[in-house]
């Protein structure tokens, strides 16, 4: 991502804060320093993701997961592509209304990206798993009977 001199610099003088032998690198400190370095770029960016890890004696892993587990953290572009079948086969199974439904639900068209970045929408005219349909991929992994509920959950983990 691109970052201005003004973030970068706003960046450090908040790290340089919490930059002391006093300061504790207990969960509740990263969750503020990844809070404010949210404030800063919008996301918490990977690359400021090994400063802090660095500065604040932590690892990437840990802070990686704790912007997994806190839903108000957000990582830098996790952009997912859910990849959803057209094909007759799929239709036969109600695949048009259920791409209508998850436009409706992600209120995102297909050909465009949700307003949080997280996930672009796409159309394939058969994904070769016709027996399973209706059928999407997120990404690499592969759902068939598709249903929204079925959609709504499986779609939270990628969140
Ligand atoms: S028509 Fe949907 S997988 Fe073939």
């Amino acid at each position: 991502m691109i970052k201005s001199e003004e973030q970068k610099t706003e960046f450090k003088r908040m790290l340089d804060y919490y930059d002391t032998p006093f300061t504790s690198n207990d969960q509740g400190t990263l969750i503020t320093i990844l809070k404010e370095t949210q404030k800063i770029f919008g996301c918490v960016p990977n690359e400021e993701i090994l400063e802090i890890a660095r500065v604040m004696k932590s690892s990437e892993g840990i802070l990686k997961s704790m912007i997994r587990r806190f839903p108000s953290l957000l990582g830098e572009s996790a952009t997912h592509t859910i990849l959803m079948c057209n094909g007759e086969r799929c239709e036969n199974r109600k695949s048009f209304q259920l791409i209508k439904d998850i436009e409706k639900y992600l209120d995102c068209p297909v050909g465009q990206t949700t307003k949080d970045k997280k996930f672009e929408l796409k159309t394939q005219h058969c994904l070769r798993r016709c027996m399973e349909g209706p059928n999407l991929n997120i990404d690499s992994d592969q759902y068939g009977a598709m249903t929204l509920e079925k959609f709504k959950e499986i779609v939270r983990k990628y969140k």
